[in-house]
């Protein structure tokens, strides 16, 4: 049953922005900021975070929380009822195509699904999730994607060997590689102006409206993402879209390139929680040793592994929503365009409902404890939840093993080599050194 929401006060107002609201913007919602994202891992912050948004759900007994920031009336959500309702109520009563994500994502992807308008929105989703063959766990080209991390795991390899070790940077550049190569098939690796041109616009994206767009970057990167769309081998996520309507197909690429972003920081935080445990490591090297399914196997340890590194640290820090009409809300009436926020640090690893909040434990994702939760959503749920969850699994559960492989050690690693894990952990910081001794690979 929902709870009207509760009024807070101008003190609890202030002290959600100070410790939730603030940190989260900071950090960059669209592309982090590697000085505040280390210090958010210094201070911890979504602990503190998750400790004011718990003490409000408690003296208020669960009802959503509501406050006003100059003219928007934003109300955070505090039980796993109220996020199945926001996210089965999408995208009426409750768009996803918020106020702030439709200022900042207009910078780089004016035309994305995620920030359509109802009609869009039912050309766009049976779009993205036919490209991206959302229903399955296996991409229908997933051994071209598996062929292609194959390529990126021997540069990764290669770069250690020179190095001696890995930082997030050096793993970047081959990360973004291999997304193009997913993206839009081999010939595309090395156009890494894309991505400069994206990471640009994404670094406007942070600002939202308040960021004046710049118009002429937007228009080279649809003509260089157009010429790739065109020439993209069958074989390629964007070629699975080369005939859609050249007016709306290509305008969905860019989120997609976005996306993977996510996908590559979920990546480097499971390989840190593999370096420094070793059972971890020993399962996803089985895992991928014993394989028995083809070049594109499924492989649930590794994917469990990094569903619970992106539980434990999402990559989506709120999911935004705002209500198109009046609304109802336990007997109160919301008006409409009142933003509704679920905040991922707090629901992901609330101690009061999840047992194991701080703890690694992938079997979570089988056993049925993470998905029958409403609270744990780091890929959304309902009807916009993510269309790529299962392409960003395969391709990162085929790196994330490979790499596992290389027996590199993280650095820091104390700190995630047993639970409870670090509220906040920098992915932009994470350093691995090769192992001392050669013979591990
Ligand atoms: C770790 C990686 C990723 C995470 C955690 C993630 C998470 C999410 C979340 C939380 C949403 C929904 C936001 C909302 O409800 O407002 C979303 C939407 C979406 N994602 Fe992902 N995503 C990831 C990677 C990807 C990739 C790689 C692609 C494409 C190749 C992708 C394609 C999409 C699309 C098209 C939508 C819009 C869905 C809609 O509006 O109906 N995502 N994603």
């Amino acid at each position: 049953m929902s709870r009207a929401p509760a009024e807070l006060t101008a003190a609890e107002t202030a002290r959600v922005v100070g410790t939730v609201l603030a940190p989260l913007v900071a950090q960059g919602a669209i592309v982090r900021r590697p000085r505040l994202t280390a210090w958010a891992e210094r201070r911890q912050t979504d602990r503190a975070a998750r400790r004011v948004l718990g003490g409000l759900r408690d003296r208020y007994d669960g009802a959503p929380l509501a406050l006003r920031l100059g003219p928007r009336r934003l109300v955070l959500a505090t039980t796993p009822d109220d996020v199945r309702r926001l996210l089965e109520g999408t995208p009426d009563p409750f768009t996803a195509a918020s106020n702030e994500k439709r200022g900042a994502l207009a910078h780089f992807q004016p035309r994305a699904l995620l920030i359509s308008g109802p009609d869009d929105r039912r050309r766009l989703r049976p779009l993205n999730e036919d490209a991206l063959d959302a229903a399955h766990a296996v991409h229908d080209d997933g051994s071209a994607f598996v062929a292609a991390v194959e390529r990126a795991a021997e540069e990764l390899a290669r770069r250690v060997d020179a190095a001696g070790g890995l930082d997030a940077a050096a793993f970047s550049d081959a990360w973004w590689s291999l997304v193009m190569e997913v993206t839009f098939g081999a010939r595309a690796r090395d156009d890494l102006r894309v991505v400069d041109l994206l990471n640009a616009l994404r670094r406007d994206g942070n600002w939202s409206w308040f960021r004046p767009r710049r118009p002429w970057l937007r228009a080279e990167l649809e003509r260089r993402v157009a010429e790739h769309v065109a020439r993209a081998p069958s074989s390629s996520l964007a070629g699975r879209i080369r005939d859609a309507d050249p007016d709306e197909a290509p305008g969905q690429v860019p989120h997609w390139l976005f996306a993977f972003d996510a996908a590559g920081a979920t990546t480097l935080r499971a390989l840190a929680v593999a370096s420094a445990r070793d059972d971890v490591r020993g399962r996803l090297v089985g895992e991928l040793a014993d394989d028995r399914g083809g070049p594109a196997a499924l492989l649930p340890y590794g994917r469990a592994c990094l569903l619970e590194a992106v539980r434990l640290w999402p990559t989506t820090f709120a999911v935004l929503r705002d209500a198109v009409r009046p609304t109802d809300w336990g007997g109160a009436t919301v008006p409409a365009g009142t933003g509704f926020v679920v905040v991922s640090a707090f629901f992901h690893r609330d101690p009061e409902r999840l047992a194991f909040a701080d703890a690694f434990v992938p079997e979570a994702w089988w056993d049925g404890r993470a998905d029958e939760d409403w609270g744990i959503v780091p890929f959304s749920g309902g009807p916009a939840a993510c269309p790529g969850r299962h392409v960003v699994l395969l391709v990162a559960s085929h790196l994330l093993a490979r790499m596992a492989n290389l027996g590199l050690e993280v650095e820091r690693g104390q700190h995630l080599a047993r639970d409870p894990l670090p509220a906040t952990v920098d992915h932009l910081g994470l350093r691995f050194v090769a192992p001392p001794l050669a013979g591990v690979r």
